[in-house]
């Protein structure tokens, strides 16, 4: 199988996946979600790339990490011009008719970074303020879900860094992202002087997955080397390298 050849080197050209012309498996991202994936000296690092690092290897496959941005991300995903995707992807039931994913690998909830002092302690104070998300984020679909499509208050931004940006400018009131991004942020950039607000009665739990395209061969060797890394440990020490507990 390709996935053999792969592992010994070969440098066969021909994949059976929709006329793959690598045996190198190229892994989409947007390296702009610390600490899951961000830029360090020109390096895509983060949770995200040692773990696929890890499971990688378990899998015996060769990858590019690459940085394809987030919404383009999905756009090569369905053209299969990238094979695979680790980006802090939440896996829900409208992502999993375009896309397959592997086993969940982190728990997530989305949360909402104010500046201190903000009267904003709910998502039900949102109502009537300026918030800012990714574009294309389950943050946007559960403030939607709350507050309706269209929605001028929500005001989309190609990458998370910008979305806090646009709070440090003072165009919106209040991010709402990634539990992990937020705390990090607010805890790392003290200067700011943020809060983060949970809001477990508005907000889900969600569980972040590799993503494939549909019907992609890699998914099952994947999932079986995530098991591999998270039963043998790896798993531990990658989640304690960036969390720290
Ligand atoms: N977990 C959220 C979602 O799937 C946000 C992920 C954003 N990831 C990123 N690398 N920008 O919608």
């Amino acid at each position: 199988s390709m996935l053999a050849l792969a592992a010994c080197g070969s440098q066969s050209t021909s994949g059976p996946e929709g006329g793959s012309k690598n045996e190198k498996l190229v892994v989409g991202t947007d390296a702009a979600y610390a600490p899951f994936e961000y830029l360090k000296d020109g390096k895509i690092v983060g949770f995200d790339a040692d773990l696929l690092k890890a499971v990688m290897k378990e899998a015996k496959l060769k990858y590019e990490l690459k940085n394809t941005g987030w919404e383009p991300l999905f756009a090569s995903l369905k053209s299969e011009q990238v094979q695979a995707g680790i980006s802090a992807i939440t896996i829900n039931d409208k992502r999993k008719q375009t896309y397959d994913f592997s086993s969940p690998y982190f728990e997530s909830i989305n949360k909402i970074l104010v500046k201190e002092g903000s009267p904003v302690k709910s998502v039900d104070d949102l109502k009537g303020k300026k918030v800012s998300v990714q574009n294309g984020t389950t943050g946007q679909d559960a403030l939607e879900k709350k507050f309706g499509k269209g929605e001028a208050n929500v005001k989309k931004y190609e990458t998370n860094v910008l979305a806090i940006q646009a709070l440090l400018n003072g165009e919106v009131d209040a991010v709402v992202a990634d539990n992990t991004v937020v705390d990090e942020y607010a805890k790392n950039n003290p200067d700011k002087k943020l809060t983060v607000v949970n809001d477990k009665t508005n907000f889900e739990s969600e569980y972040y997955g590799i993503a494939f395209p549909k019907g992609s061969e890699n998914k099952k060797k994947i999932d079986k080397a995530l098991q591999t890394v998270i039963d043998n440990g790896t798993y531990s020490k990658v989640y304690k390298k960036w969390f720290k507990v």
